[in-house]
C-alpha cells in the first residue's frame, strides 16, 4: 500500500485523541490539525486493558482530513475492522501478542481498504514480530504498558527500535506512550519515524509550539 509523503520522508506526528476534551472534540482537534500529520484513536474494551474508553459510533464522529489510525485495544480485533472502517478508519493498529494469526489479520485489514499496523507491548521480543514486519505498514512499539494516557515513557523499549531500524531501513516505525518533545529526542535518535503523544500535546498550553518543539 503507497505510504503518504510524510510517512516515507519526514517525521510523523499523531495525536492521540484520548487527551482530548470529549465534550468538545473537533475543536480541540481543529486546533492542531494544521500542525501534525494523522490523529490517533484508541479503542480500549476493558478487558484487554484495564480501561474503557470509546468505539466506533463514538470515533465516528470525528471531523477530520487527516488519516484517522485505530489502536485497537480489545479482546477481539478481528470483530471492528469492518465497524472502524465505517468509523473513517485509514489504519488499523493490531496487538502482536492477542491474535493467532497476525498475518491473517493484516491480510483482512487490506482487503477491507486500509493500511495495518502491528503493536509491540513492551515485554514482547521484537524477535517475535520480525517475520511479520514485510507484510505490515508500520510497526508501533509500546512505551508504556497500554491501557491509559499520561504514563511515564519507558526507555527500556529503545533497545527494540533501534534493532528494528537496522533490519527495516524503510519502516514507519512510531513509538507511543508517554513522548514528549524530550523523549521524542530518544525516540528519533534510535530509529523511530512517527511520534504518537496524547498528554503533552493536548494538555498544552500552546499546542502549536508544543509540536513543533517535537519536530525541531
Ligand atoms: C496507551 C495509548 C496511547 C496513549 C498515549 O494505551 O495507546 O496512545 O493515549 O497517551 P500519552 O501520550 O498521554 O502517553
Ligand atoms: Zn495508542
Amino acid at each position: 500500500m503507497k505510504k503518504t509523503e510524510t510517512e516515507s520522508f519526514g517525521l510523523h506526528i499523531s495525536p492521540s485523541v484520548l487527551a482530548a476534551d470529549f465534550g468538545n472534540l473537533n475543536k480541540d482537534i481543529a486546533t492542531i490539525e494544521p500542525f501534525v500529520d494523522s490523529f490517533h484513536v484508541d479503542i480500549m474494551d476493558g478487558h484487554y486493558v484495564p480501561n474503557l474508553s470509546f468505539g466506533p459510533p463514538v470515533a465516528k464522529w470525528i471531523k477530520t482530513s487527516l488519516p484517522l489510525e485505530f489502536h485497537l485495544m480489545v479482546d477481539n480485533p478481528n470483530q471492528y475492522y469492518w465497524a472502524a472502517k465505517d468509523a473513517g478508519a485509514t489504519k488499523i493498529f493490531v496487538h502482536a501478542d492477542l491474535l493467532f494469526d497476525n498475518l491473517g489479520a493484516l491480510e483482512l485489514i487490506h482487503e477491507l481498504g486500509m493500511q495495518a499496523g502491528i503493536v509491540v507491548n513492551p515485554d514482547m521480543p521484537l524477535e517475535d514480530i520480525e517475520f511479520m514486519l514485510p507484510k505490515a505498514d508500520e510497526v508501533l512499539f509500546m512505551c508504556v504498558y497500554p491501557g491509559f494516557g499520561g504514563q511515564t515513557f519507558m526507555p527500556e523499549v529503545l533497545h527494540k527500535v533501534k534493532a528494528c531500524r537496522e533490519l527495516f531501513p524503510d519502516m514507519v516505525i512510531s513509538v507511543d506512550g508517554g513522548i514528549n518533545a524530550s523523549t521524542g529526542v530518544y525516540a528519533r535518535a534510535a530509529g523511530a519515524n512517527k511520534l504518537i503523544a496524547g498528554t503533552y500535546i493536548f494538555g498544552a498550553k500552546d499546542r502549536e509550539a508544543a509540536i513543533k518543539l517535537m519536530r525541531i
